[in-house]
C-alpha cells in the first residue's frame, strides 16, 4: 500500500541526486541551489519525469549524465528558474528613469540614442513598463531613438514577451496614465491585453545566458536594469558579472538592481545614488 509521502511525492530523490542537478544547474545558469531547495527542485524537476515517463530522479540524472543533456537542458534551465515579476515593480526605479534620467539623455543633441538594457527580463513586464515610460517621453522628444534590448536564459519567458499578451490583472499593477499603450484582446473566451506596437516595436527579445563567454552586443548602454536576477548568483558570480555590465555601459551609465540586492563589497565601478540606484563612475 502507498503511504503518505509516497502518495505525495511519488518519485524517489536522494540527497546525491539532488546535489548532481544543483551542480549542473550551478555550471550552467550561476543560480545556487542551496540543500533547502531540493522539494523547489522535486516539484519544478516532476514535470519532466512525467514526459519521459520517468520512476525515478535516478532515472532522470542517468539521462542528463549521458546522451539526454544536450536536449534537456534548455528544458531543466526554463523549470528551474524562478520567473516572478510584475509591471512596474519597484515603482521608484521608473520614477527616477522619468524624471531625472531620460529627461538629460535627451536633452543632448537634436537626435539623441538611448540603448537600455533590461538583463533577466522574465516574461517581459519589466521591459514593457520601460517601454511606457520610454513611449510618453518620445511624445516631447519624436526624433529620439530608444531602444531596449530583453534578455533572458528562459525560452518560456521570451516567447511570452515576445507575444506581447498578457492577463486583464497583470494590468493591475500599471499606472492608469500608461493604459493608453494597451489593447484589449478577447482570447481563449478570456479577456487579456496585447501591447501596443510602438512598445513592441522598441522591445528586442533575446535569449543571453548571463554567465556565457561572449556577450554579442556591440554597443555599450546608458542604463541597465538587472533586478532580482543576482540574489540567485554567489559573490563571486555577481562580481564578474557587474564588472562586465560596467563594461557594457557607457561612462556616467545608470544601473537598477532589485530591493535586496546590493553592490556593496562586489563591485566599486559604481556609485550609490538613490535606494537600489547606482551610477558609473569608472
Ligand atoms: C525573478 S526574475 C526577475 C525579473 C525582473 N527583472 C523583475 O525584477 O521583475 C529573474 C530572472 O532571471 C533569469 N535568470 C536566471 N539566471 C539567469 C542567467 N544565468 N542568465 C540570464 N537570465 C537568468 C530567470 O530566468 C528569471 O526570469
Amino acid at each position: 500500500m502507498m503511504n503518505q509521502a509516497t502518495r505525495d511525492k511519488p518519485f524517489a530523490f536522494s540527497v546525491e541526486e539532488f546535489r548532481f542537478i544543483a551542480q549542473l544547474v550551478y555550471r550552467e545558469t550561476g543560480i545556487v541551489l542551496a540543500d533547502h531547495k531540493k522539494d523547489m527542485v522535486y516539484s519544478r524537476l516532476t514535470r519532466r519525469l512525467r514526459e519521459y515517463r520517468m520512476g525515478s530522479f535516478a532515472e532522470y540524472c542517468n539521462f542528463l549524465r549521458g546522451d539526454g543533456l544536450k536536449d534537456e537542458l534548455l528544458h531543466l534551465v526554463n523549470a528551474i528558474t524562478t520567473n516572478l515579476t510584475s509591471f512596474f515593480r519597484e515603482g521608484h526605479h521608473f520614477e527616477h528613469l522619468e524624471k531625472e534620467v531620460l529627461p538629460a539623455l535627451l536633452s543632448a543633441g537634436a537626435a539623441p540614442r538611448v540603448r537600455i538594457w533590461s538583463a533577466g527580463c522574465s516574461q517581459g513586464s519589466e521591459p514593457y513598463s520601460i517601454a511606457m515610460v520610454c513611449a510618453t517621453m518620445l511624445e516631447k522628444h519624436p526624433r529620439a531613438d530608444i531602444k531596449i534590448l530583453a534578455t533572458d536564459i528562459d525560452t518560456n519567458m521570451l516567447a511570452r514577451g515576445r507575444s506581447g499578451e498578457y492577463r486583464n490583472e497583470d494590468m493591475k499593477s500599471i499606472p492608469q496614465r500608461f493604459h493608453k499603450f494597451l489593447q484589449t484582446k478577447r482570447r481563449e473566451g478570456e479577456q487579456g491585453i496585447t501591447m501596443a506596437p510602438i512598445l513592441r516595436n522598441m522591445i528586442t527579445f533575446n535569449q543571453l545566458n548571463l554567465l556565457q563567454e561572449h556577450w554579442p552586443m556591440k554597443g555599450q548602454f546608458d542604463i541597465i536594469f538587472c533586478r532580482n536576477v543576482v540574489i540567485y548568483f554567489d559573490k563571486e558570480t555577481q562580481k564578474v558579472l557587474f564588472d562586465r555590465y560596467a563594461n557594457q555601459s557607457k561612462a556616467g551609465a545608470w544601473l537598477y538592481i532589485g530591493h535586496s540586492e546590493s553592490l556593496f563589497n562586489v563591485c566599486d565601478r559604481y556609485k550609490l545614488h538613490g535606494k537600489t540606484i547606482y551610477k558609473k563612475v569608472s
